[in-house]
């Protein structure tokens, strides 16, 4: 790996509006680290893709991001860190930072029974990323996991709230429900928008999971151990791009960061 300059940004990436969930949390806590974001819009949803088409996609996306100088990548999507990771590694020669453990981590920390529900994507839930991950922590924990393909859709159109979504929230987690689990990973980087009605539906017993606190967490602690981190008390850069329609992009985000986002590059793979 060639020497890395401390004061490179940090690549940050997800299908979609999904990843500033996270991005949130890495601007905040490490303000003088300077960020690339990068949302693959022309191939939202990853989660109802192949294998294949995941690995191909994000693969892309990384190499893309390498090729603007970044010195580690954090791949804010659980269906791109369930299924892409070997891949990415392949065409990246930075350290990579995935979602799942950090997740895994997290729940159990918090878990009173160790009963643990997984909510993600279609692909994620298929991997069995999750239930790996903690039974790996955790040998004894029960795991329960639920694929709920229409809240990226919902998510990705502004739908946050409203009886729509918690009609779609109380169907997808009943069987959640059924299993009396404890705690559930919000096991999708778009999730956390949907928190206050997965909250209502679920109830005030059951912890929600949102990985991104552990994730910065994680990708500090990587940076730190590289010597890589930025100089206290200068201010980081902010980069966006998408893959397609940046401007409906730039707007979520304004939306969702509550911030104002500098405009939103278009960047199309052929
Ligand atoms: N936000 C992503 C995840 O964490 C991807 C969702 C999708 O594109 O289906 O899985």
């Amino acid at each position: 790996m060639a020497r890395m300059k401390k004061t490179a940004p940090i690549g940050v990436f997800d299908s979609g509006l999904g990843g500033l969930t996270v991005f949130k949390v890495l601007a905040r806590r490490m303000p003088e680290e300077s960020l690339i974001y990068f949302g693959d819009t022309a191939h939202v949803p990853y989660g109802s893709k192949s294998p294949e088409a995941i690995a191909r996609f994000s693969s892309e996306v990384a190499k893309f991001l390498a090729g603007r100088g970044i010195k580690l990548l954090v791949v804010a999507c659980n269906t791109s860190s369930a299924w892409a990771l070997p891949a990415i590694r392949k065409v990246v020669k930075i350290p990579v930072v995935g979602v799942i453990e950090p997740g895994a981590r997290a729940a159990l920390g918090v878990s009173r029974g160790g009963r643990i529900g997984v909510i993600g994507t279609e692909a994620t839930v298929k991997s069995e990323a999750y239930v790996k991950a903690i039974k790996k922590l955790r040998k004894g924990a029960r795991v329960s996991s639920a694929a709920c393909p229409l809240f990226v859709p919902l998510v990705e159109e502004g739908w946050w709230t409203g009886e729509v979504v918690e009609a779609v929230a109380k169907k997808y987690s009943a069987p959640l429900r059924a299993a009396k689990v404890d705690t559930v990973i919000l096991g999708c980087t778009h999730y956390p928008y949907l928190k206050p009605v997965l909250a209502k539906v679920m109830g005030s017993r059951v912890r929600l999971i949102d990985s991104a606190e552990e994730i910065a967490r994680e990708t500090e602690s990587v940076l730190c151990k590289l010597g890589l981190r930025a100089p206290r008390g200068r201010k980081g850069r902010r980069e966006f791009y998408a893959s397609d329609a940046p401007e409906r992009f730039g707007r979520l985000a304004r939306r969702m960061l509550g911030t104002p986002v500098s405009k939103v590059k278009l960047h199309k793979f052929d």
